[in-house]
């Protein structure tokens, strides 16, 4: 029987994270984050101090990566495991987000990091967060969303996030953080952030999260 999968492709902050954690919840499937693995490349990097230019040992280091991702319960949600260590939280910060979307310009990394995405496709079903989920990954799954949303909402997002969390932010620089981030991950010759061919865009700058889950589950049912 054929795995079912679903991609959620997008730039950050468009909201794929919690989308793809809500979907996977409601269906019971398994969820594969992908971002996660490039950041635990990018902070095992730091670790081990290799050089960010380095791409030789960061190829080995991908191969080799010590990871396990635990469910635990559900309210809890995924932890990620880096060679015995939990680094849940330490993988979110944005210096390791920086330094993962430049390790992520690496063919020998994205190769080397391509069949430990894969074994992640298991029944019932997959939802696969990430950039190039849809076009290289997975490009027979029957569903692929390219989630989208403005610069400045994505930014807005962000900015409000941290504020709740009392961190003094500055709106401007998140925003220019963003803009380069999308630039990278756009133009980069591996891979590069874009909608598979057969992908459906939602746009969701002034959609809240209960909106575009109603898209995506009614997208679901259709194919079903
Ligand atoms: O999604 P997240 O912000 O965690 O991803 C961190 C970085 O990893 C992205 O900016 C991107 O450069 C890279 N990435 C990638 N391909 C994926 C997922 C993430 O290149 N499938």
């Amino acid at each position: 029987k054929s795995v079912p999968v679903v991609t959620v492709d997008g730039p950050s902050g468009s909201g794929k994270g919690t989308i793809c954690k809500l979907l996977a919840t409601r269906l019971g499937w398994h969820l594969l984050d992908s971002g996660a693995l490039y950041r635990l490349v990018a902070l095992a990097s730091m670790r081990h101090q290799i050089a960010v230019d380095d791409e030789d040992s960061l190829t080995v280091l991908s191969a080799h990566l010590d990871v396990q991702f635990k469910t635990a319960a559900e309210t809890d949600g995924v932890h990620v495991v880096l060679e015995g260590e939990d680094v849940t939280s330490t993988i979110r910060q944005e210096e390791v987000g920086k330094l993962a979307s430049k390790v992520a310009t690496y063919p020998g990394v994205r190769q080397a990091l391509l069949e430990r995405q894969r074994i992640f496709a298991a029944l019932p079903g997959l939802i696969a967060d990430g950039r190039d989920m849809g076009t290289v990954v997975f490009p027979d799954a029957p569903l692929k969303i390219y989630l989208v949303a403005s610069a400045e909402e994505r930014a807005r997002r962000r900015f409000l996030q941290l504020q709740k969390r009392g961190a003094d932010a500055s709106f401007a620089k998140i925003l220019q953080d963003i803009q380069a981030r999308d630039a990278q991950d756009m133009n980069r010759s591996v891979a590069p952030l874009k909608p598979a061919a057969d992908a459906v865009t939602i746009d969701s700058s002034e959609l809240d999260i209960d909106a575009v889950m109603y898209e995506v589950e009614q997208l679901l049912r259709e194919r079903e």
